[in-house]
């Protein structure tokens, strides 16, 4: 198949948008016709029996391998298509299915190193099956092999390259370099710099992939916590790279034997906490507690940077917010850290609805007006695809994606990753 999408010319990348006055001509009277922004779009389904790598105006992939990692969790094996742009390790995708008649999309970190994918054309996305969720039982059961699916072009900026750049902009960090080293430490080489890698759960897929890529040369500490063993992933694979390179040392912490990690045993477990760059990795709750623990050490936050996963049930667990380098801009700091009030109302002033929540959820709007029965317009659920977008008329919210709190007046906020730190009335 990859031949034939090869010798079709003009269809062997996506459509790009038009971009001038006769492009948007065309749009309109496409528009007009098919009610489709593009005839291409409208013509997909006809060109895909032929070309299946093809898409409109994105990429896809097919399934090659689905491979059990355990109980819960399974790695989907994927192969993109032609002209699928090259990732850094920490990216994540946007995959988009067909379950039960709707498209319905999600973002998963690449587990897979960049090395991979240029050796051998595959990416692998490893996925923790959520028992409520919509879309992860049907990719662990459903999806069938050589099956084709939608895929984004990679994104984010949690990576090894960013963190190390953003530190050293800031002029914060020690070099470790000899003299031969002057220009890669300047372009945020991942070789020169310590690093201490802090994932949660399903929060180790991106630092899998950096590993891989970078084990012969990283000098890293990785600190892995899971609740459980069936909650964990990559145990033996983790083992094994501490075992062969004497240069990663890797420490699993299972939170179903021993307390929640605070600031001495972070300091017991990497004393180099001091001189490392951060990168931070899992749910929320996690997250905002092991920022806090680190702070309170007196770390600077511009060392940090940190990519979120949801934790509500409903979004799957591997769902996550895109990176944010703190690099000061960040709420997260003991000082400022807006916690809940204790109660909060949501008010829907055109369903005419009003719920109240207790200090304990932390779910985002969106799951929120769902759980009264809203159906309010979405995609990605993960702060990607702006399809949420709605109109906050007063109250504060937290916006998961980028660590920062809204004001109190009218703004457009997406549903997806807004949390209600207060009172908000919303146009739903
Ligand atoms: S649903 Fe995609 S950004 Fe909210």
């Amino acid at each position: 198949m990859r031949t034939a999408y090869a010798k079709v010319k003009g269809l062997e990348k996506p459509i790009q948008s038009p971009s001038n006055i006769s492009g948007r001509l065309w749009q309109k009277f496409s528009q007009s016709l098919t009610g489709n922004d593009r005839f291409s779009a409208y013509l997909e389904p006809v060109i895909q029996m032929l070309l299946p790598a093809w898409a409109a105006n994105s990429y896809r992939a097919q399934v090659i391998n689905r491979r059990i990692e355990n109980e819960q969790a399974f790695t989907l094996v994927l192969r993109p298509s032609r002209y699928w742009p090259a990732f850094t390790a920490g990216q994540f995708v946007q995959i988009t299915v067909e379950v039960d008649g709707a498209l319905v999309s999600r973002v998963f970190s690449i587990s897979s190193s960049p090395q991979m994918f240029q050796k051998e054309g595959l990416i692998e996305l490893s996925i923790r099956i959520q028992e409520k969720g919509r879309i992860t039982p049907w990719l662990a059961s459903d999806l069938k092999i050589r099956q084709w699916i939608r895929l984004s072009a990679p994104s984010g900026v949690f990576s090894i390259e960013n963190t190390i750049k953003s530190a050293a902009q800031k002029a914060s960090l020690p070099l470790q370099k000899n003299s031969t080293q002057k220009d890669e430490d300047t372009n945020g080489s991942a070789q020169s710099r310590p690093l201490l890698f802090i994932a949660g759960g399903s929060g180790i897929t991106p630092f899998r992939a950096m590993l891989h890529e970078y084990k012969e040369t990283l000098q890293v500490t990785v600190i892995y916590s899971y609740r459980g063993a069936a909650q964990s992933l990559f145990l033996s694979e983790l083992n094994q790279l501490k075992t062969n390179f004497p240069n990663i040392k890797i420490h699993l912490l299972d939170s179903s034997r021993q307390p929640r990690m605070n600031a001495s045993r972070l300091l017991e477990l990497a004393p180099e906490v001091f001189g490392s760059a951060i990168l931070l990795c899992g749910p929320p709750a996690f997250m905002q507690h092991t920022v806090k623990e680190i702070l309170s050490l007196g770390v600077s936050k511009d060392r940090i940077l940190q990519e979120s996963f949801s934790s509500t049930p409903i979004n799957a667990i591997s769902s996550h917010y895109a990176s944010v380098a703190l690099n000061g801009r960040s709420d997260l700091s003991q000082d400022n850290f807006l916690a809940p009030t204790d109660e909060r109302q949501i008010h829907f002033l055109l369903s005419q609805k009003t719920m109240s929540i207790n200090s304990n959820n932390n779910d985002p709007l969106l799951n929120l007006a769902e759980s009264i029965g809203l159906k309010p317009v979405h995609g990605c659920r993960a702060g990607v695809c702006h399809q949420c977008i709605c109109k906050k008329r007063q109250g504060r919210v937290l916006n998961m994606r980028t660590q920062q709190y809204s004001d109190t007046g009218p703004e457009d906020i997406q549903l997806c990753i807004s949390v209600p730190v207060d009172n908000v009335a919303l146009d739903l």
